[in-house]
């Protein structure tokens, strides 16, 4: 393991790149390979052993690639597979965790909303999560689906998005929600619009910037950090045919990217 290898960045789709521009921003040096599993997105309708074996298969990727970390930019891969992952690999790892403990901090009502797909919100973590807030905020989650959709189409702010934003973020304000946490990679793409509708008493809150300091810790105490002082390279990979993923990615990451396909070894 070397300060100089590159960092692996995975999603179900092109949602990680809301943290994956996190990374970049906080640790311009380090080289970044993301990978977007964009022929098995979303993986919110997946079996956890599926999403298990996706995981897997990434992991294998990066490691061909000779990662020094793995961040998993998925809610719904940590929420399904990471104790699992945790228990195969043994490289510093990064996973999601939706920012309820600063919500729980920020309300003023007392009560939470978090936008979430449905395997998250039901998942073990997820309660646990809960739990530990339990006694400092109402917290209300709200499953979301077709949302990922939309932004894997990178269709950020059409009518057809709107109303689906709208639809779930009603109910948590009718609730006096003053606090919404985005509990899905992909959503932070949304948020002028959730904004929007929410309104300017509404905080909107994502933990991309959480996972990047959380990552810069963790590289530093393995004494992983880069020292080189160059911008590092920024790789993108998809597990679809190239076109596709090119489009969305491109217009998503703000400048044109070039897509490889992701090799998978065969078992
Ligand atoms: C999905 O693929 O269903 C959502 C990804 C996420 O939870 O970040």
């Amino acid at each position: 393991m070397h300060s100089k290898y590159p960092i692996g960045v995975f999603d179900s789709g092109v949602g990680g790149l809301s943290v994956l521009r996190e990374i970049h921003q906080l640790l311009p040096q380090e080289d970044l390979i993301y990978v977007a599993d964009s022929a098995h997105v979303p993986y919110g309708d997946k079996s956890k052993e599926f999403i298990l074996e996706r995981s897997t298969t990434i992991f294998e990727f990066f490691l061909s690639q000779k990662v020094k970390a793995i961040v998993v930019a998925c809610n719904t891969a940590t929420a399904a597979a990471v104790k699992e992952l945790r228990g195969i690999y043994h490289l510093p790892m990064v996973a999601m965790e939706p920012a309820v403990k600063p919500a729980a901090e920020k309300t003023q009502t007392g009560i939470v909303g978090v936008l979430a797909t449905s395997r998250t919100i039901n998942s073990n973590n997820f309660q646990i999560l809960f739990a530990r807030f339990a006694d400092q905020a109402l917290i209300i989650p709200q499953a979301c689906p077709g949302l990922v959709d939309q932004v894997e189409q990178g269709d950020l702010d059409s009518v057809e998005t709107r109303a689906l934003v709208a639809q779930y973020v009603q109910p948590l304000l009718e609730q006096n929600a003053d606090v919404l946490v985005l509990g899905c990679t992909h959503y932070p793409f949304l948020k002028p619009v959730i904004q929007e509708i929410a309104g300017v008493h509404v905080q909107v809150i994502d933990s991309g910037a959480a996972i990047a300091r959380r990552l810069h810790h963790l590289l530093g105490h393995h004494g992983l950090l880069s020292d080189g002082h160059q911008i590092g390279s920024v790789q993108f990979y998809s597990s679809a045919e190239n076109g596709i993923a090119d489009q969305v990615i491109s217009g998503l990451w703000g400048s044109r990217v070039k897509t490889g396909k992701m090799t998978e070894a065969v078992s």
